[in-house]
């Protein structure tokens, strides 16, 4: 059987071509799995799985948790909101004493960038990267090429645009880094106070104009404005940046062109997208959230063959 070049998944960066290529192929046949009336497999029926998140989730959390399930391993869960996080325990005593209780792989979203690289130095059990503050979110790359894929039956050779806010995202660079190594061309597009100044060096193209963008673009992946992470102001209103950076109905069908839309969640409806947009027949959006259960099964299933 093939096997990941990595022991855990931190990031898209430390995955070869071969790695991303072995999960989406796994994650297909995990696809196949749970369309069947019976959805599950006992692949990981000896193995325990903590999912711990220091920061909120709705789609990264349960999808995690149905593919844990769906395999047939053990699941907790554990949320720093309700946990001794909150009498000031530290992050690495909070793990080792998950540890402590024998489970065997560990699967952490945490707002400080680098944390479960440093976990990884610190402990034996496997880490899956669920999102670390506004670095990657490895696991969201992967589900979206899967969908790029399914959709357009390739990843190499596609043009796709990443438009919104950039700098706060780690959905972008998890996905520049996905992309890129399938062999796809890569554009961001936002105003410039959203768009890192040193992009360009990772080799994509940059456009401020977004109706330029969408004209080169075979798919347009939308992110949120994330205002929780915005210290200080990058635009004057919500209204100036929808009437700028909006992708809506007008503008898509001035274009006469086929553009696939593609959106991590959550969506900020009527911001960055409208809602006849979302919900048109040009959207995967919920075919994402759907991949994202097979995309995780085929993760978990082949991290476990690494120790
Ligand atoms: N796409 C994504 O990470 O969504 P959640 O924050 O709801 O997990």
């Amino acid at each position: 059987m093939s096997q990941l070049s990595v022991k855990h998944l931190l990031g898209i960066k430390d995955l070869s071509g071969k790695d991303i290529e072995l999960i989406l192929e796994t994650a297909k046949h995990f696809k196949e799995v749970i369309n069947r009336p019976i959805k599950k497999v006992p692949s990981l029926r000896d193995v325990t799985i903590a999912n711990v998140f220091f920061e909120n989730s709705t789609r990264t959390r349960l999808s995690f948790e149905l593919a844990q399930k769906r395999l047939s391993a053990d699941v907790i869960n554990f949320s720093a909101s309700a946990s001794s996080v909150k009498k000031g325990e530290t992050l690495l005593d909070t793990v080792n004493n998950i540890l402590a209780m024998k489970v065997d792989m560990i699967v952490m979203r945490h707002a400080s960038v680098g944390a479960p690289h440093f976990l990884a130095k610190h402990i034996k059990a496997n880490i899956v990267n669920a999102g670390d503050g506004t670095h990657e979110h490895p696991t969201q790359a992967l589900l979206d090429s899967f969908s790029i894929k399914e959709k357009l039956g390739t990843v190499g050779g596609k043009k796709v645009c990443i438009f919104g806010d950039i700098l706060h995202s780690r959905v972008a660079l998890s996905n520049i880094f996905a992309l890129q190594k399938q062999g796809a061309e890569v554009m961001v597009c936002g105003p410039s106070t959203l768009i890192p100044k040193h992009i360009h060096e990772l080799g994509v193209k940059v456009e401020h104009d977004i109706r330029k963008a969408l004209l080169w673009c075979d798919v347009a992946n939308v992110l949120r404005i994330q205002l929780e992470r915005q210290t200080i102001k990058y635009f004057p209103t919500l209204r100036e940046y929808s009437q700028y950076y909006g992708i809506n109905k007008p503008l898509l069908d001035s274009l006469n062109k086929e553009i696939v839309i593609m959106h991590p969640g959550p969506i900020n409806r009527g911001v960055e997208l409208s809602s006849d947009v979302a919900d048109s027949g040009h959207s995967i959006i919920l075919n994402q959230v759907e991949n994202g259960v097979a995309v995780r099964m085929a993760v978990l299933y082949l991290l476990a063959g690494v120790k």
